[in-house]
């Protein structure tokens, strides 16, 4: 097995509450995994050795919410919401007919250039949902596809009842042949608990048919208005809630007494023009956040993490600390890979050797520098992608 040491880490994130952050420091990959973390003055021989160049050394970001896979362009959708049409669900069948149309070949191209596109920024782990098929074959499809793009695919066959279709009919689809066809590549079911998809009582369904076939739980929820998404939830247990912009108080008073993530999405409340989600309310309630791209051509066509990390903190109010926490840590919480030998978003010794080195002497550039591509190279499970 090779081994690789960086060295001359001007600052070294690691995210693991015991490590914290280093300065001059050195860290050595062996195969996938992190061989060594500490003082650059004593750091041991390697195979190979690079210099960091006194630059920002951090996690790679963990992407818990992407819909990666699908064909089409709504960029014409996007152009009528900033001249002031408000975003309605009903432009996801806009992006399932043109799904359909589409040859395996050119979904698998596709997700797979968007997840360079992301890999380039500094992602390492990446969640993408079904959702753009919805009928049996569709949805299987996207799930394969996703399967080969992503690190964790989720069921989302309950996005939308597509049009023409009875709605008692597609529930039963979706909690019946759909799900079984699916499941084999799925570790999350997902809903989309909203006015104008599923209500609170067919969202709960949706959810326990798929905890019955073995899938953990994840609902949008709260995103275009009190959906009841979020006590749902909580009620089931999900590992996270996506969205959250419209939150009562009792609301947030149940996330924080739950193990739910929340989990917000910058670039969704941008483009949407929605109300932000109350990251600062959250996070002083002690709710454990997450942030995520929520890459989609509807609400939110940006692979970009540091994008969604400096909106939080330029916007949405977090620190940077609580931010850099939510897109890594946070995100491999809302994806059930805290812990155990998978788990992602933090540098530790025996942990994935999933980086990225910045253009940059510290992570403050992330949201000092807005818009501007910092990761200079990004190593996934100890190979470097990018030169
Ligand atoms: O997470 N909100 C529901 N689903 C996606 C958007 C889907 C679309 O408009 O294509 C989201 O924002």
């Amino acid at each position: 097995m090779s081994s690789e040491l960086i060295t001359d880490i001007g600052e070294l994130t690691t995210q693991d509450p015991e490590l914290g952050t280093l300065h001059d420091a050195a860290l050595v990959i062996e195969g996938a995994r992190v061989a060594w973390i500490g003082p650059a003055s004593r750091a041991p021989a390697a195979d190979a050795s690079v210099s960091a160049g006194g630059r920002a050394l951090l996690p790679g970001w963990v992407d818990s919410h992407t819909h990666l896979v699908f064909a089409g362009d709504r960029s014409a959708e996007f152009a009528e919401r900033m001249a002031g049409r408000p975003y309605a669900a009903g432009g996801i069948m806009t992006t399932v007919d043109a799904t359909r149309a589409a040859s395996d070949e050119q979904l698998l191209a596709h997700g797979r250039r968007l997840r360079a596109e992301a890999e380039d920024g500094g992602t390492t782990t990446l969640e993408a949902k079904t959702g753009y098929g919805l009928d049996v074959e569709s949805e299987t499809r996207l799930a394969r596809v996703s399967a080969e793009v992503a690190d964790v695919v989720t069921y989302l066959g309950a996005h939308l009842v597509p049009a023409g279709v009875d709605r008692r009919d597609y529930l039963d689809l979706v909690t019946g042949p759909m799900l079984a066809a699916v499941a084999p590549y799925a570790r999350f079911i997902d809903v989309f608990c909203e006015t104008g998809a599923f209500d609170p009582d067919e969202s709960r369904e949706v959810l326990l048919a798929g905890r019955a076939a073995g899938l953990g739980l994840k609902v949008h929820g709260n995103q275009l208005g009190e959906s009841g998404g979020v006590a749902l939830a909580v009620e089931l247990g999900a590992a996270s809630v996506d969205h959250v912009n419209h939150l009562s108080d009792a609301d947030v008073e149940a996330l924080a007494s739950s193990s739910t993530v929340a989990t917000i999405l910058p670039g969704a409340d941008l483009s949407t023009r929605e109300r932000l989600a109350p990251a600062r309310r959250l996070a002083d309630a002690g709710v454990t956040l997450a942030i995520a791209s929520n890459c989609n051509p509807g609400t939110s066509f940006t692979t970009s993490m540091q994008f969604c990390v400096a909106t939080a903190v330029l916007q949405h109010g977090l620190s940077l600390e609580e931010a850099l926490a939510a897109a890594t840590t946070g995100g491999a919480q809302a994806l059930g890979l805290s812990t155990g030998t998978d788990a992602a978003g933090t540098l530790r010794v025996g942990g994935f050797a999933d980086l990225q080195l910045l253009d940059a002497p510290s992570v403050t550039h992330l949201p000092y520098r807005p818009g501007v591509p910092l990761t200079r190279a990004t190593w996934r499970r100890g190979i470097r992608s990018r030169a």
